[in-house]
């Protein structure tokens, strides 16, 4: 390994946790201590490094991690990080804590802060951590194998219940304000309807239609997958009931998304991530953030990846849509 200018590096996780986050503390540790630094651990995101939450890491501190789902460092999120003076003691509190480099494992805002913290003068590396796969500048980002996994179960669990009492199901999965969970499970669960932020046009008519024919074509069941950044699905739950005469219910799946033991997936990815993380600052980088694209791990400056925009792929929702459309006997979609 290279000689490394910086000594001392820190880690923290911040905004939501995300199954894998472990896996990504584990190798930033693991690889930080393998190229002879100190690794200090900061307790719950930029509030734990206002209020100075910090540890000295060993190897064996992250042992038995990786299979574990949250994060041991835990996470927050932070107000007082969001204004210069946060941002002033947080370079402080590195400082007086001889951090000279620092890995943020979050989401977009995380980043943000990471940037804040880049220009007070402390090199700064973002690992994408979020379920959400809302971060544009990375194909991946670490949680969201497990969670959309987590999802697909308990859509299937809900699925067979809905089948039994020949209900239509509305099923609500997390994501903020993007429909990536949403998109997945709606095709890999096979959904009748999948609503997502980026897509839905409000016409709830079309899908009342949508019930109503797949009910003549034989249907028991009809699952409707509706992204969080849509909401309202008990509303909606009620409104389709008497609009169809079709029992409707809503489950909203919430937190329980964001739990359980990471996927081998969000394992390997999230331990890549963290070494590369370590890596670029060994290097002396600053102010970027780790991604995948075209089966590659790869770094962007955060300013550019802050900047960039993600969509949903037409190809890919086009196709959702023609595998969710039912077949009357002749092998017609009943519905365009
Ligand atoms: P995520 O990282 O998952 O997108 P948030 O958007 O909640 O989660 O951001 C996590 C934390 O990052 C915030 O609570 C705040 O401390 C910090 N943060 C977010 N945006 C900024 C910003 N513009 N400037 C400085 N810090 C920020
Ligand atoms: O960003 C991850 C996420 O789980 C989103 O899908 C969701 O909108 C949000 O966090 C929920 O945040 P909280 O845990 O604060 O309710």
């Amino acid at each position: 390994m290279a000689e490394s200018k910086i000594k001392t590096i820190g880690v923290l996780t911040s905004g939501g946790d995300a199954p894998g986050m472990n896996a990504a503390i584990r190798a930033v540790v693991r690889r930080g201590l393998s190229n002879g630094l100190n690794v200090k651990g900061i307790y719950k995101g930029y509030n734990g490094l206002l209020n100075e939450e910090i540890i000295d890491m060993t190897a064996r501190d992250v042992s038995d991690t990786i299979q574990r789902g949250g994060t041991v460092l835990y996470t927050a999120r932070c107000a007082e990080f969001r204004t210069l003076d946060g941002q002033q003691r947080g370079a402080e509190v590195c400082r007086k804590h001889g951090i000279e480099g620092l890995v943020v494992i979050g989401g977009d805002g995380s980043f943000a802060g990471a940037q804040k913290l880049a220009e007070q003068g402390i090199n700064t590396i973002g690992v994408p951590g979020t379920i959400d796969l809302d971060i544009a500048c990375t194909e991946y980002t670490i949680g969201f194998d497990t969670a959309v996994n987590t999802a697909m179960e308990a859509i299937d669990k809900v699925r067979d219940t809905s089948t039994s009492h020949e209900r239509c199901s509305i099923i609500e999965v997390m994501g903020r304000n993007a429909g990536y969970l949403a998109l997945w499970c709606g095709i890999a669960n096979g959904a009748e309807d999948i609503l997502i932020p980026e897509k839905y046009d409000y016409d709830e008519q079309k899908i009342i239609n949508n019930i109503i024919t797949n009910r003549k074509l034989g249907k028991k069941h009809h699952i409707i997958i509706n992204a969080e950044g849509i909401g309202h699905s008990e509303a909606m739950a009620k409104r389709i009931e008497a609009a169809t005469g079709i029992e409707t219910r809503a489950t909203i799946l919430g937190h329980m998304q964001r739990g359980g033991s990471p996927t081998c997936k969000d394992r390997v990815y999230a331990s890549m991530m963290g070494a590369m993380a370590v890596d670029l600052l060994v290097q002396g980088k600053t102010c970027r953030v780790v991604g995948y694209r075209h089966g590659e791990y790869v770094d962007f400056d955060i300013d550019e990846a802050l900047s960039m925009k993600k969509s949903i792929s037409e190809y890919q929702w086009e196709v959702c849509n023609s595998l969710s459309h039912n077949y009357d006997k002749n092998g017609k979609p009943a519905r365009k």
